[in-house]
């Protein structure tokens, strides 16, 4: 069965950056220029919450609410969180409610609304492809999160940090507006016990509607065998590949064997991560190539491998319209013209126990004085894992969180050992971060880029005081076009 429109994609697909350092200004510039622009779908509940606070300068979140399909959810959200004059100067951002197997209503409405205020900017002014990132890791959050995304038209649905084996059902049975139901791991959970997050979405907008666009659904993997294990089976087919390799910026999978580290400390990655692209093409889907493929000859290359194209983060992350702190990106970039810029692949910062990127940038949790000083405490939680109890009962726990806390939640001391905070750095990324009541200290920042600068670098001698995303794309396919003819990949086929 035929559930999406063919649809062309093209050569260049603009990685997804969570929290927010791809968000709708970044995706919707790269859209409009014909290529594929994606926002990250990352803790949207509490960057939309953390606008509205602070006023929503532009009126960006208010213009996209006032077309949300469901009128009385908008105004729920705005009553909850919008503050016309902002926060008064040291005063804490409000909680959002955190993630749970059992989602209140205002959970889920925050997150579908974020979702869907996020998709429908970026989607504004331009005829272009816009997609929405999401990290399998964090399950809990996806039922809601794709539902809003797709509310707004998105046209491409794309997942890693995980086996993203749900979403190609999840997509379908969202478009028609059917309740779904996507299994969560439970540590410890009881022999034959099974748990799930739900939603349905007639309850939530109560009305039935006509059915939506099912989008373009791209598994982000690592290893060619996982690309091989998702291809065979219909039911967990997705329309494609990013094959995301160890340089690239944010979660890099764990290198394949046993973890070894080099003399910093960092895992040590060899031909066993790199993915073989001939069985990736036997699967016989289309695959982008992600991880320093940020150049024209880099995707020359790409494709004369077999790549429909490539997808780029780094190179869009330090462009005009990222979401990262200006502070930040022209700190990144002056570091990068005096080749000072140093990335390192950290094995212990994220909690979710991947191996994480941290751009070595004074003034952020890179700097263990600063990590030292950081009171540890969970309160966005988003990456927090559900575990059974003893009595039967689900609690939830993150590796960040205070260490006898995690401890008395039956978690192991040794996964606490380095862990950063990253909820609370990455909204600090792009100016979002909290502040606290009483010390009144603001959360720092944790930066994370890929390894590869040689299209920053091309970029900074075209343009030294910084690039536009049109730019950076105009560069990365004029060079190529001489290498090879450009192409756009036609996805016809879908879950069947
Ligand atoms: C700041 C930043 C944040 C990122 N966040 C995410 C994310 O939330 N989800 C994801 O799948 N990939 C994420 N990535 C990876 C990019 O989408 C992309 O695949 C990668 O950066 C490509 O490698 P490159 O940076 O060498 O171009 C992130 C990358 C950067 C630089």
């Amino acid at each position: 069965m035929l559930e999406h429109d063919a649809v062309a994609l093209p050569a260049v697909i603009q990685g997804g950056m969570g929290v927010a350092v791809s968000a709708w200004p970044l995706a919707r510039a790269v859209a409009a220029t014909g290529q594929l622009g994606v926002v990250s779908g990352t803790a949207l509940d509490a960057v939309l919450a953390r606008r509205l606070q602070d006023g929503d300068p532009g009126g960006h979140m208010r213009a996209a609410l006032a077309a949300f399909p469901v009128p009385e959810i908008a105004e729920r959200v705005l009553d909850r969180y919008f503050r016309a004059d902002g926060r008064a100067p040291g005063t804490p951002y409000a909680p959002v409610p955190r993630l749970r197997l059992r989602q209140d209503r205002h959970v889920q409405e925050l997150t579908v609304a974020a979702n869907f205020a996020e998709v429908w900017l970026a989607k504004r002014g331009h005829q272009g492809l816009v997609g929405v990132n999401y990290l399998d890791k964090i399950r809990m959050a996806l039922p809601a999160a794709a539902y809003g995304a797709m509310l707004a038209g998105v046209d491409v649905v794309l997942a890693g940090a995980g086996i993203p084996r749900e979403l190609p059902m999840l997509l379908s049975a969202l478009a028609r507006h059917e309740p779904v139901s996507v299994p969560v791991d439970v540590i410890g959970a009881a022999e034959g016990r099974r748990y799930a997050v739900s939603l349905d979405p007639a309850a939530l907008s109560g009305h039935a509607a006509p059915p939506l666009k099912r989008p373009v659904f791209l598994a982000i993997v690592s290893a060619h065998v996982l690309a091989e294990y998702l291809a065979r089976d219909p039911a967990i087919r997705p329309d494609g590949f990013v094959i995301e390799g160890p340089a690239a910026g944010g979660h890099n999978a764990p290198p394949r064997g046993r973890l070894t580290l080099d003399e910093d400390g960092q895992p040590r990655y060899g031909s066993r991560d790199v993915a073989d692209l001939t069985r990736l093409a036997g699967t016989g889907l289309p695959f982008w190539l992600a991880g320093s493929y940020d150049t024209p000859a880099r995707l020359a290359e790409a494709r004369a491998g077999g790549a429909a194209g490539v997808q780029v983060g780094t190179l869009f992350a330090l462009c005009q319209e990222s979401g990262l702190r200006a502070d930040l990106r022209s700190q990144l970039l002056g570091q990068a013209r005096e080749g000072t810029l140093r990335v390192r692949t950290d094995p212990a910062a994220s909690p979710t126990g991947f191996p994480f990127k941290v751009a070595q940038l004074p003034g952020t949790l890179a700097d263990p004085e600063r990590y030292a000083m950081r009171p540890r405490l969970c309160d966005l939680g988003h990456l927090r894992v559900p575990y059974e109890r003893g009595n039967g009962s689900v609690g939830y726990r993150c590796p960040g969180e205070p260490v006898h806390t995690y401890l008395r939640k039956g978690g192991d001391a040794a996964d606490t050992s380095g862990r950063s905070c990253l909820c609370n750095a990455l909204l600090a990324n792009v100016g979002l971060g909290q502040t606290r009541h009483g010390g009144g200290y603001a959360e720092d920042p944790l930066v994370t880029l890929g390894s590869g600068f040689d299209g920053v670098s091309a970029m900074l001698e075209r343009h030294p005081s910084g690039w536009s995303a049109a730019q950076a794309v105009t560069w990365l396919l004029f060079d190529s076009r001489r290498r090879s003819p450009g192409t756009r990949e036609t996805v016809t086929d879908c879950d069947g």
